[in-house]
C-alpha cells in the first residue's frame, strides 16, 4: 500500500466518507450498506411495528429519523443514510402506493399517456415534507463525523414501478411502452426527473452531505434504449443538481450496467459509482480508473449471510484490490432480511482492521 494513503488525509477531514470525493485515497476505505436500516435489526422491527407499517415510517419524521440512526448506532458507518424508500415520489405525484406485507409495492398502473392526468406534480412538495423534515432531524442528531446520504430512485427504475404497478421481473410493460410510445413515456420521464431534482435539492438543503440515484433495473435496456432512458436523465438530473449544489457529490448505482458502466460515468458526471454484485473484479479495479470518478461496492449481500471465513476471504481481496484507490466498501445490493446482526460487525470490524 502506499504509504501516503494510510489514515494521513482522514484527520484533515471532518467526514472521512467524503474524502474519496475530494480526491484522497483514505484508507481504511468508509464504510456504510445499502438498506443497513432495516428487517435484519430487532431494534428496527420494534420501530417499525409502532409506526403500524413501512409506508408510515417512511412518513413519520420522527421514526424515520430513529431508524435511520439505528445502525449508526450499533455500527458507527461512516455515513447514514435517510430512511424512506424510492416509491414515495410517485405516492406523492398521487398514484397512490401500499406495501403488502411480504409481497411488495403495489401501485394502481399508469400504462399510457392519457394516464398521466392521474398524477399531479404540483402535488409532490407538499407531500414529501415529512421526508425533508426527517433530513432536518437526523442531521440533528447525527454524530459530526458520519455523512448523510440522500437518495432518489432514479426516473427509468421508478417509471418501471410506476407502469407495472409492483415489482416485475422483466420491466416489460414499461419497456414495450417505451417502443411503441416514446414521446408518450418520455413525458413520464421528465415528470421524474423533475420531480427528482426538486426532491434531492431539498434534501441537501436541510442537510444531505451526498445523494445516490438508484437505478435498480438499469440492466433491462439495450444500448440506445439505455442512453435514453438511464444516462439521458441521469445526467439531466446530475446537472441540474450541480448548478443548485455545487459541492455535493452524486453516486450512481446502475444496476446490471455491466460494461456500460464506464459509459454512464462518462457522460452521467457521476462523482461515484456503485457496483453491483456481478461487477468482475477487473471492472471495479481498473475500468473507472480514467474517470474521475469513486468507486463504491460490492461485496454480494448473501456472503453477509453466511458469514464465516467465505466472508472474510471475500473481504479482504475486495480491499487488497482497491487498497490505494478512492473507494466505498459496501455491497453490491441492499441487505437482506436473514442477515445475521453480528456478521454485520464482523464485516466492518475486517473492513477497519486494515488500516489500523
Ligand atoms: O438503504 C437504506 O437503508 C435506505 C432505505 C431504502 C429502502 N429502500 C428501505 C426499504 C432505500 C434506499 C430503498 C431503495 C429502494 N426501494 C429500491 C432501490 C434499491 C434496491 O433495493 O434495488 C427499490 C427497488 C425499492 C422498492 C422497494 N421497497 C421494494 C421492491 C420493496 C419490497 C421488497 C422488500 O425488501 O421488502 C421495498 C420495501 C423496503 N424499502 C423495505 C425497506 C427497509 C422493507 C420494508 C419492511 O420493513 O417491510
Amino acid at each position: 500500500m502506499p504509504a501516503d494513503t494510510r489514515n494521513t488525509k482522514a484527520a484533515t477531514t471532518e467526514k472521512r466518507f467524503l474524502a474519496p470525493f475530494r480526491g484522497e485515497a483514505t484508507w481504511p476505505p468508509p464504510i456504510w450498506l445499502m438498506r443497513q436500516a432495516g428487517r435484519y435489526l430487532p431494534e428496527y422491527r420494534a420501530t417499525r411495528a409502532k409506526a403500524g407499517s413501512f409506508l408510515k415510517l417512511c412518513y413519520n419524521p420522527e421514526l424515520a429519523a430513529e431508524v435511520t440512526l439505528q445502525p449508526i448506532r450499533r455500527y458507527g458507518f461512516d455515513a447514514a443514510i435517510l430512511f424512506s424508500d424510492i416509491l414515495v415520489v410517485p405516492d406523492a405525484l398521487g398514484q397512490k402506493l401500499e406495501f403488502l406485507e411480504g409481497e411488495g409495492p403495489r401501485l394502481e398502473p399508469i400504462r399510457e399517456v392519457a394516464d398521466l392526468t392521474r398524477l399531479d406534480p404540483g402535488m409532490a412538495e407538499a407531500k414529501l415534507a415529512p421526508v425533508i423534515e426527517t433530513v432536518t432531524r437526523i442531521r440533528q442528531d447525527l454524530p459530526k463525523e458520519t455523512a448523510l446520504i440522500g437518495f432518489c430512485g432514479a426516473p427509468w427504475t421508478v417509471a418501471t414501478y410506476m407502469v407495472e404497478g409492483q415489482g416485475s421481473s422483466d420491466q416489460a410493460k414499461a419497456r414495450l411502452w417505451a417502443y411503441r410510445d416514446e414521446e408518450g413515456f418520455g413525458q413520464l420521464i421528465d415528470i421524474l426527473i423533475d420531480t427528482s431534482i426538486d426532491y434531492l435539492s431539498r434534501q441537501v438543503e436541510a442537510g444531505a452531505d451526498c445523494l445516490q440515484i438508484f437505478d435498480t433495473w438499469a440492466g433491462s435496456l439495450p444500448d440506445d434504449e439505455f442512453e435514453r432512458w438511464v444516462i439521458d436523465p441521469t445526467r439531466r438530473i446530475r446537472e441540474a443538481l450541480r448548478a443548485r449544489h455545487p459541492n455535493i457529490p452524486v453516486i450512481g448505482f446502475p444496476r446490471g450496467a455491466g460494461p456500460s458502466g464506464t459509459w454512464y460515468v462518462a457522460e452521467t458526471g457521476v462523482d461515484g459509482i456503485g457496483c453491483d454484485t456481478a461487477t468482475p473484479p477487473f471492472m471495479m479495479s481498473e475500468a473507472y480508473e480514467d474517470e474521475d470518478v469513486v468507486v463504491q461496492g460490492n461485496l454480494d449481500p448473501l456472503l453477509l449471510v453466511a458469514g464465516g471465513e467465505r466472508l472474510d476471504d471475500r473481504v479482504d481481496e475486495i480491499l487488497e484490490l482497491m487498497e490505494g484507490q478512492r473507494f466505498i466498501f459496501n455491497l453490491g445490493h441492499g441487505i437482506v432480511p436473514e442477515t445475521p446482526p453480528e456478521n454485520v460487525a464482523r464485516l466492518v470490524e475486517r473492513v477497519r482492521k486494515v488500516g489500523a
